[in-house]
């Protein structure tokens, strides 16, 4: 990997509905300009870029990562011992140190997702850097929310305009109740923000289906189970393969994906191996639909 100059980069797309490998960067030091002018156009065309062969600490992560805005504090986790290097990062991990665990999700699967989109701003990124990984498994899947929402049939469309969802806060994608949230059995109950379900992307202003999680998920003002109808008519077109792209881990790629434009989800794994990741995530603003879009 020619590194030295660290302006020379390509950008490979994956062939898949979204990713690129950005080729040719060592991230430990700031590219110029031009460079990041580059990442940032290859990170709007391609929703998920990825990073092979990264060395980072802690610190040259967060700056890394601090580059495309301010940072957001990690979210509330389900575990109890679980202590963050810093209140930026989020440890994503199975592995367990005195019989506590270090980091979130375990070795769980992950259903479907939007980072945080139960904040009333929700963070416009987040980035993954892979620290150990199992040698099968824990694969993270990216699913491309433009063309699930290019492709709705024209009836779904028009069902969804002007409709807010109200996206739970209380469990986390692996489906744990949160510290400090109690369990709530009607979805019109759950806490959380409540979000335009078409999304108007602020910087390329194509819309996407904005869709958070699915569990206890509820759109406003409709009966409850017309609610329950519409979205997973809503999830069942969303998650089709078609709109997919799946990251296999090596130790040392940083992997970055645009939270209002993509969701994502991550494979079981077997907890006897170890799967170690560093997550930070991009503040961001309120989601909105632009009605001129439409
Ligand atoms: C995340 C996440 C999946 C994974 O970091 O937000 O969902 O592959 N991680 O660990
Ligand atoms: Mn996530």
């Amino acid at each position: 990997m020619d590194t030295a100059s660290n302006t020379r980069i390509t950008v490979k797309p994956s062939g898949a509905a979204l990713a690129a490998d950005i080729v040719g960067l060592d991230l430990s030091r700031p590219p110029g300009q031009d460079t990041y002018a580059q990442i940032r156009k290859a990170w709007n065309d391609h929703l998920v870029l990825r990073f092979r062969g990264q060395k980072l600490d802690d610190p040259q992560f967060l700056n890394f990562a601090r580059l495309f805005g301010e940072l957001d504090s990690a979210p509330i986790h389900a575990g109890k011992d679980v202590v963050n290097p810093y209140p930026e990062i989020t440890v994503m991990s199975n592995i367990k140190v005195n019989g506590k665990s270090i980091g979130n999700l375990g070795h769980y699967e992950a259903v479907w997702h939007s980072d945080m989109s139960y904040n009333e701003r929700t963070p416009i990124g987040s980035l993954l850097y892979a620290l150990e990984v199992p040698p099968v498994g824990g694969n993270t899947g990216f699913s491309n929310m433009y063309a699930a929402y290019d492709t709705l049939p024209a009836e779904l469309k028009r069902e969804i305009v002007g409709k807010t969802c109200r996206h739970d806060s209380s469990r986390n994608s692996a489906g744990e109740l949160r510290k400090g949230f109690k369990d709530v059995a009607d979805p019109r109950e759950a806490p959380g923000a409540n979000h335009p379900i078409i999304r108007t992307h602020p910087e390329t202003r194509r819309n996407a289906l904005f869709l958070g999680r699915r569990q206890s998920a509820y759109i406003n003002g409709l009966p409850l189970d017309e609610s329950e109808d519409l979205l997973n008519r809503l999830w069942a077109h969303a998650t089709q393969p078609a709109f997919e792209w799946y990251q296999v881990w090596q130790v040392g790629d940083l992997v970055m994906w645009d939270n209002r434009s993509a969701m994502h989800r991550r494979d079981a794994f077997d907890p006897d191996t170890r799967r170690l990741m560093h997550r930070t995530q991009i503040k961001g603003d309120q989601p909105f639909f632009d009605p001129a879009t439409a």
